[in-house]
């Protein structure tokens, strides 16, 4: 599972929160219930589903919004497992149109909302225009989709395969061509760095950005609502054949530590078709089904068929790879309208619960998040990371690496995994394959230890943790939360949290650690210079001098390795002193 390509494609979403049916009535009820809580529930997350709620029936109003107001005030964090079961449910009430750009919004939303109210849309462009577009009630999509067409006319068949994904077609002669385009459309993938290290050079403390570089980044609300629409298409190719199984988003896109353009895992759940684990007693019937010789060949057929489908009848869905024979077998595809690089797995629950591991570490203090993102950011600037599958180290090891550093901390930031494991109640239980994987999911139960270190500090120490780490002979290890023995000889060693016999970071080779290391010592020493790691005057045309985050995100020529020949020639200390001449000559330049 690789991360995507890096957000270079320019997708454009716009925002437009569709409040296009609210009936007073409705608005009238929420001011009843007191303006604070309504100023609560716009600014959580979660804002739209409870826009939803007010654009759909007076019933719907009364329940459902209470309910989504009871369970974020009592628990402060929703749970991964409720944030995917609100996210499936909008997802299914939703579909993806292909406009032309020269789309006219108002006709556009009064066609539609003949079939029902709309609860929420917005535009993004990613090979065209495409709109989001989520109705109040899952019946307007269904009605939808009886008034679409089979597409006709073209010299090419196609496959009635009738899906969520649809195409506006225009054929008013007035406003359909040569229009200016009235959608208002905005950048949704990553800024670019050289973009991201100018707004970041204007900022006034290193805290500050680290926290902008944080948003800048991150996953956008509609960004995440389109992964779970994708997942939803998916799983209605997947339920022609297991009508019951679900698709669900794992990894980045909903770890909370997604950046923008980062790949979409998915898990193909079969284990939810109910009846499978029913305890039987007295009369009763059981399916007959085909046997394999073992899970996993379970698991490679059923990916090995729906890999098919989405090959041959998978509108949008292109480049199939079927990658059976890996540690976790898998297909691999892209999906152009959403411009997502798609990986598909089945029978991968451990995957599941270290995504909600990493979800409940990165929403128990602000500092984490901010933390891995901008180590994240910092280690894909300098190679260190790569979307390309090889001997680097990949963003989970990386961020099990921050999570460690954070737990050793004093006082710690974050608990030890056993300590989550010991605050689990019964409904937490969980053995995959003989591993234990309980732990505490509600964030309620977890009481964190008094630490008021701030993002400056925890940067600058993080590299310098790691600058010395003893990597030759300590493996890091989250569960206990402090180092171990190294029981192999792999350069750089990271338990599995889960499967402990495991290193997660196997694939890393000696001179990939070596530039990890050198690359730490460099951005340490950086951060402590009056030169780089304070604000600095300058400015005009070529933008503001770069300091602290910002220089550490230069690519530079001298940061790092060339060889380890080289390194061993030239010291450290050298090293750092040629890039901070390149950064003066830099800045000279640009005045100049
Ligand atoms: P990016 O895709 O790079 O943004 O990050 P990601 O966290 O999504 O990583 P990736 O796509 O490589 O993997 C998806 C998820 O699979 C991770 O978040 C983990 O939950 C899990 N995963 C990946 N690699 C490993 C591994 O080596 N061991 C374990 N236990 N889980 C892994
Ligand atoms: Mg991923």
């Amino acid at each position: 599972l690789s991360a995507a390509v890096d957000g270079t494609e320019r997708m454009r979403l716009c925002a437009s929160f569709g409040a296009t049916m609210a009936s007073s009535f409705a608005v009238s009820r929420l001011h009843m219930r007191g303006k604070t809580s309504f100023a609560k529930c716009l600014q959580r997350a979660d804002t739209t589903s409870t826009i939803s709620c007010v654009l759909s029936s007076e019933k719907n109003l009364s329940c459902w919004m209470v309910s989504s107001l009871l369970s974020d005030e009592k628990n402060g964090q929703k749970s991964l497992h409720t944030l995917q079961v609100e996210r499936q449910e909008q997802a299914e009430r939703s579909v993806l149109i292909s406009c032309q750009s020269s789309t006219n919004e108002k006709k556009f939303l009064k066609y539609l909302s003949k079939h029902g109210e709309i609860s929420k849309y917005f535009f993004y462009e990613s090979y065209g225009v495409y709109a989001v577009v989520e109705f109040a009630k899952q019946e307007s999509v269904s009605s939808l989709l009886e008034g679409a067409a089979i597409p006709g006319g073209s010299h090419e068949s196609a496959v009635p395969f009738k899906s969520r994904l649809l195409s506006l077609r225009n054929f008013s002669p007035v406003d359909s061509q040569n229009q200016p385009s009235g959608l208002q459309c905005q950048p949704q993938t990553t800024i670019p760095i050289s973009e991201l290290i100018k707004r970041l050079s204007r900022e006034k403390s290193i805290d500050k950005q680290i926290t902008s570089l944080a948003e800048a980044y991150q996953l956008t609300e509609e960004n995440s609502r389109l992964r779970f629409l994708v997942c939803s298409l998916l799983k209605d190719i997947a339920a022609a054949y297991f009508p019951e199984c679900t698709i669900k988003p794992f990894g980045s896109s909903v770890n909370g530590f997604g950046k923008l353009g980062c790949d979409l895992d998915m898990f193909l759940d079969v284990d939810s078709i109910s009846g499978r684990n029913v305890k039987l007693s007295g009369l009763s019937l059981e399916y007959q089904m085909k046997r394999a010789n073992s899970e996993r060949a379970v698991t490679q057929s059923i990916l090995s068929v729906i890999g098919e489908c989405v090959d041959q009848f998978g509108p949008g869905c292109v480049g199939v790879q079927k990658i059976l024979n890996a540690r976790c077998p898998l297909v691999r595809f892209a999906h152009q309208p959403s411009g997502f690089q798609c990986d598909l797995t089945a029978n991968n629950r451990v995957a599941m619960k270290s995504t909600e591991l990493l979800y409940l570490y990165g929403g128990l203090d602000p500092r984490v998040r901010n933390l891995v993102f901008t180590v994240r950011c910092w280690a894909r600037a300098h190679g260190v990371t790569s979307s390309i599958p090889g001997a680097w180290i990949t963003n989970f090891s990386l961020t099990v690496m921050v999570l460690f550093f954070l737990q050793k901390r004093s006082p710690p930031i974050i608990p030890t995994l056993d300590h989550l494991r010991d605050l689990a109640g019964p409904a937490d239980k969980s053995v995959i394959e003989g591993n234990d994987c309980t732990f505490v999911s509600n964030f309620n139960k977890i009481r964190l230890e008094s630490n008021t270190e701030t993002l400056e500090k925890l940067l600058s120490e993080f590299f310098e943790f790691y600058a010395t780490f003893p990597f030759s002979r300590m493996s890091i290890n989250i569960r206990k939360g402090k180092e171990q023995n190294k029981p192999e000889v792999a350069p750089l060693h990271i338990q599995n949290p889960f499967e402990t016999s495991l290193n997660v970071s196997k694939n890393v080779n000696a001179s990939q650690l070596d530039r990890f290391v050198s690359l730490c010592q460099e951005s340490s020493w950086l951060l402590q210079q009056s030169e780089t790691g304070t604000p600095r005057g300058g400015g005009g045309d070529g933008g503001p001098t770069p300091w602290g985050l910002a220089t550490l995100l230069l690519p530079s020529q001298v940061a790092g390795i060339k060889s380890r020949k080289k390194r061993r020639r030239e010291p450290a200390s050298e090293r750092i002193k040629g890039l901070l001449e390149s950064l003066k000559n830099k800045n000279q330049l640009k005045k100049s």
